[in-house]
C-alpha cells in the first residue's frame, strides 16, 4: 500500500492469523547510538526498518559512522568516540528518540584536549519542531555543553555547542527514558561518574544494552518504581551484535483490534516482553481478553516470547492504575481501540505526557473518537471512554502521528463503513507494513476514492 496518503479501515472478518512485528524502535535507535560510538562493527539484526531509525542511521552516518543496510537490519562501522564535525544540519525527521539521543552524544565533543570547536544542529518535521527539549538542555548545559533551541520550551531546531563535559547526579523531573539516556551518552564521555535518578518506571533498554558494548551500568531500585543509573566518564565502547526482538507498541494495535472483536485471534513472533513495557497486556487481561505467551526466552539481555491474544465474547470496562500508566506510555493509543469496545466506561490518568508527544495525544484521540460517536471526556492527565459502536465514514485527523493512524485503523476493524484517515504517511516511521499486516490478518483496507480525499 505503499505511501498512499489517506486509507480508510474497515470491518473485513474477525482478525486471524500470525505476523512478525518490526523491530523495537526504542532498542534499534540504542543499537545505533551504542554502535557509532563503538570501536569495530556493530551488527544490529532484526533492526526496525521504519523512518525514525534511519534517521538515527543517517545522522550517525554524517557524525562519522558508515552504516550499511543489510537483508537483516543495519551493519554500523563505528567511529571509536571521534565523531566528525557534521557538515550540515543532523536531520531527525519525526523521531525525537534521534534528536534526544544524539544531543547527548554531540555535547560531549571535541573532548578535553581538541583544538576544534562542534556545533551540531539537529531539526525536526512540523511535528518534532514543536516538543519540549528543555527537558534535556537543562541537564546537558549543567554538565557544561550549550544547547540553544526556540522560546521557554527550547523547542528544535537545537544547537548544541559540545566540549569537555563535567559528570553530575542528574535528579530528572520527569521518568523519561530518553532523557535519562540522552544524559548517560554524554556522561560515557564526561569526566568522573553520571548518574541519573528518574522518579518512576520507565523502560530500562538503555541498561540491558550497554553492558553488550561492553560498558558498566551501575543501577539501583527506589521505592515507588523509579531508579538510580550510574556510568563511569572515559568509557570505551566496544561494537556488539545485537539481535532486536519485535516491538510491542506496535504488535499492541493488532492485539488490541483482536481484543475488540470477538472471535478473533491473532499471534505475534519474537515480541519484547521488557517487563517495563508489558502493562498494556495486563490491561487486556484485566478486560477479559485472552493473553497467552509461548516460547519465553531471552535474546541480547531482554525477554521475549510469542504472543497470542483472542477477542472474548464481551469486553469489560477497567479502570488503569496511575501507576501502570508509565509501563503502557506508548500503548495509550491502543488501549482507547478496546475501551472504545468494552461495555462501560475505562478511565485512565495520569498520562499528562501523552500530551508532547508526535502529537497531543490525549486530545487528538479524544477529538477522533467524537468523530466516531464515542463518548469520551477529556481530563488534563487522562481520558474516560465509554464503549460503544463506532460508526465509520468519519475522517480522522491522524496530526502527524504514527500511532494515531494506527488506533484509528484499528478501530476501523469493526465498523461496518470505513474510517478514514487523512495521511497515513506517518505510520512508516514506526511500522511500514502495517495496513498490509492487518489486510492480511482479515481487516478491510480501502483506498481513498478518487478525487476524494476521503469523506
Ligand atoms: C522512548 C521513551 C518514551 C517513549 C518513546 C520512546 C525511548 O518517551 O514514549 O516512544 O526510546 O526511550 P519518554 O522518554 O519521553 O518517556
Amino acid at each position: 500500500m505503499g505511501s498512499t496518503p489517506g486509507l480508510g479501515v474497515q470491518r473485513g472478518r474477525p482478525l486471524a492469523g500470525a505476523f512478525t512485528p518490526p523491530g523495537d524502535k526504542s532498542i534499534t535507535h540504542r543499537a545505533l547510538v551504542f554502535g557509532l560510538l563503538a570501536d569495530g562493527v556493530t551488527r544490529v539484526h532484526g533492526a526496525n526498518r521504519g523512518e525514525d531509525c534511519a534517521r538515527s542511521a543517517t545522522c550517525g552516518e554524517a557524525l562519522g559512522a558508515q552504516g550499511k543496510r543489510t537483508p537483516g537490519g543495519w551493519e554500523l562501522h563505528g567511529t571509536a568516540g571521534t565523531l566528525r564535525a557534521p557538515h550540515a544540519d543532523l536531520k531527525c525527521g519525526n523521531s525525537g528518540t534521534t534528536m534526544r539521543l544524539l544531543a547527548g552524544v554531540v555535547a560531549a565533543f571535541p573532548a578535553a584536549g581538541a583544538s576544534r570547536s562542534f556545533t551540531a544542529r539537529l531539526t525536526g518535521d512540523a511535528s518534532l519542531s514543536h516538543r519540549p527539549m528543555r527537558r534535556i538542555a537543562e541537564p546537558l548545559e549543567r554538565m557544561g555543553a550549550r544547547v540553544e533551541g526556540r522560546g521557554e520550551r527550547c523547542t528544535p531546531p537545537l544547537t548544541v555547542t559540545g566540549g569537555a563535559l563535567r559528570g553530575i547526579d542528574y535528579d530528572a523531573p520527569m521518568a523519561s527514558a530518553q532523557v535519562a539516556t540522552c544524559v548517560l551518552l554524554a556522561g560515557l564521555a564526561a569526566s568522573g561518574e553520571t548518574s541519573v535518578t528518574l522518579p518512576g518506571p520507565a523502560r530500562d533498554h538503555t541498561e540491558r544494552l550497554l553492558p553488550l558494548f561492553g560498558v558498566a551500568v551501575e543501577r539501583s531500585e527506589l521505592n515507588g518504581g523509579g531508579r538510580t543509573v550510574r556510568v563511569s566518564g572515559g568509557a570505551t565502547l566496544r561494537a556488539a551484535d545485537v539481535r532486536i526482538p519485535g516491538d510491542l507498541s506496535s504488535a499492541a494495535f493488532l492485539f488490541a483490534a483482536a481484543a475488540a472483536e470477538p472471535g478473533s485471534r491473532v499471534t505475534a513472533h519474537d515480541v519484547n516482553l521488557n517487563p517495563t513495557r508489558t502493562a498494556f497486556l495486563d490491561v487486556l487481561r484485566e478486560m477479559g481478553a485472552h493473553v497467552t505467551v509461548e516460547r519465553a526466552r531471552e535474546e541480547s539481555g531482554e525477554p521475549v516470547g510469542d504472543v497470542t491474544v483472542e477477542g472474548p465474547e464481551r469486553l469489560a470496562a477497567f479502570d488503569v492504575p496511575a501507576d501502570w500508566v508509565p509501563r503502557m506510555l506508548d500503548e495509550v493509543p491502543a488501549w482507547v481501540v478496546v475501551a472504545s469496545a468494552a461495555t462501560g466506561t475505562s478511565r485512565l490518568s495520569g498520562a499528562a505526557e501523552l500530551r508532547v508527544k508526535e502529537s497531543d495525544r490525549l486530545s487528538a484521540l479524544a477529538r477522533g473518537l467524537g468523530v466516531l460517536g464515542v463518548t469520551c471526556a477529556e481530563r488534563p492527565d487522562g481520558l474516560a471512554v465509554t464503549g460503544g459502536v463506532p460508526r465509520g465514514h468519519g475522517r480522522i485527523e491522524t496530526q502527524l502521528d504514527h500511532r494515531i493512524a494506527m488506533a484509528f485503523a484499528a478501530i476501523g476493524c469493526r465498523t461496518r463503513e470505513p474510517v478514514w484517515l487523512d495521511d497515513v504517511s506517518h505510520v512508516a516511521t514506526s511500522f511500514p507494513g502495517y495496513f498490509d499486516t492487518l489486510a492480511s490478518l482479515g481487516a478491510g483496507v480501502v483506498s481513498v476514492p478518487r478525487g476524494r480525499g476521503g469523506p
